[in-house]
């Protein structure tokens, strides 16, 4: 599904923040809890370390604390906002949504608060949605989160998923923003693309849910077949963006992918003949923070000052479902 038309509004990201657990788990410390090596990993994957969650770390601790800091950023308050879109796949509990706790804790008035479930995608599904309530004139200020505790729902007997994931949450605020004359270089979202393919969806689950076990269940992967979708996917996702934005990868100023696996997101910038150092990498430091992994790695890069304002930023994530998705942006 695509989203690329003008309605006079764009939604312009006034400012990112992020939060990341004190505690890091390095490959070496995986070596003495499963069989692997930290060459293993970071050869098939690109990870050294992860964040891993404190008891007191819930999914919606880590958002709140992400959304202060992109707040605080913004030189804004709770009270400036109205609407809160968090993308989980490990909330705090089944219902109310994390949503409404951030909403609550930053003492945002009454307006939108919900989830987004779209696993490693969820960020991209939640700034698509937060941007059709934005132009379609119906928010004017949303906060966007992606937040995961995925150390909560790993086997920690299975190396070949245990290995992979980190803990953590990242949060934009957008806003709407009247001032573009409708062209490629107005501030702001300009595309978003969305895709889920059902009948992908037993390559990557959790063996859980409410309704089924009762428990959240762990997740189940079969690796290698996501890879290949993966990598196929992303090559058309981010092509597709550039085509109905009438651009060129040479237009793009950075990549901003999912952080699921480094070999993944070097076959995507080489389809768009991108160097790696227009890359956004976070996955070596962070693994696979699924929805949080975008939002992490844009807070990263605007703290660092590689990203500036009016950069031109392609988004682009993928994960369980299959579902998978893009956003072409004017930071
Ligand atoms: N340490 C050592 N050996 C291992 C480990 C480990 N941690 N895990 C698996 N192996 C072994 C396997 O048992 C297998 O052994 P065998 O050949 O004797 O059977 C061998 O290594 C190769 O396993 P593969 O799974 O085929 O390895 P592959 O090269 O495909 O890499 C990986 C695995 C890293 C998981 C890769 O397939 C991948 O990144 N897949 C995509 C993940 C992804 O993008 N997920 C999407 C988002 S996640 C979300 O939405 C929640």
């Amino acid at each position: 599904m695509a989203t690329n038309y003008y309605t006079g509004i764009r939604s312009v990201i006034l400012s990112t923040g992020s939060y990341l657990p004190n505690k890091v788990l390095t490959n070496k410390d995986l070596e003495a809890m499963v069989d692997t090596t930290d060459e293993w990993i970071f050869q098939r994957s690109g990870i050294r370390e992860r964040c891993i969650a404190g008891d007191d770390e819930t999914t919606g601790n880590m958002a709140i604390a992400a959304a202060k800091k992109a707040l605080e950023a913004a030189g804004l308050t709770g009270s400036d906002i109205d609407g809160v879109i968090v993308a989980t796949t490990t909330p705090d509990r089944t219902f109310p949504a994390v949503a409404v706790k951030v909403q609550a804790a930053l003492d945002i008035p009454v307006g939108i608060a919900f989830d987004v479930q779209a696993v490693c995608t969820g960020f991209v599904y939640a700034m698509s949605v937060a941007d059709n309530f934005i132009r379609l004139g119906q928010a004017k200020r949303v906060l966007v989160i992606g937040a995961e505790k995925m150390s909560s729902i790993l086997n920690w007997e299975d190396r070949g998923t245990c290995v992979l994931f980190g803990d953590g949450a990242g949060a934009i605020i957008m806003e709407a923003d009247e001032s573009g004359d409708g062209s490629i270089a107005d501030r702001g979202i300009h595309s978003t693309h969305l895709y889920a393919n059902g009948q992908q969806r037993d390559l990557l689950y959790t063996d859980g849910g409410p309704s089924t076990t009762g428990k959240a269940g762990c997740i189940v992967m079969q690796g290698r077949e996501v890879f290949k979708y993966a990598v196929q996917y992303m090559a058309d996702v981010v092509e597709e963006a550039l085509e109905e934005n009438n651009i060129t990868s040479a237009d793009v100023d950075w990549l901003v992918p999912h952080q699921a696996n480094i070999r993944i997101i070097e076959a995507t910038a080489k389809k768009l003949g991108l160097s790696m150092d227009k890359v956004i990498v976070t996955v070596e430091k962070h693994g696979n923070t699924s929805a949080a992994s975008i939002p992490l790695a844009l807070d990263e890069a605007v703290q660092d000052g590689r990203i500036k304002k009016s950069d031109l930023l392609l988004i682009e994530g993928m994960g369980g479902g299959l579902t998978w998705g893009s956003a072409l942006v004017r930071f």
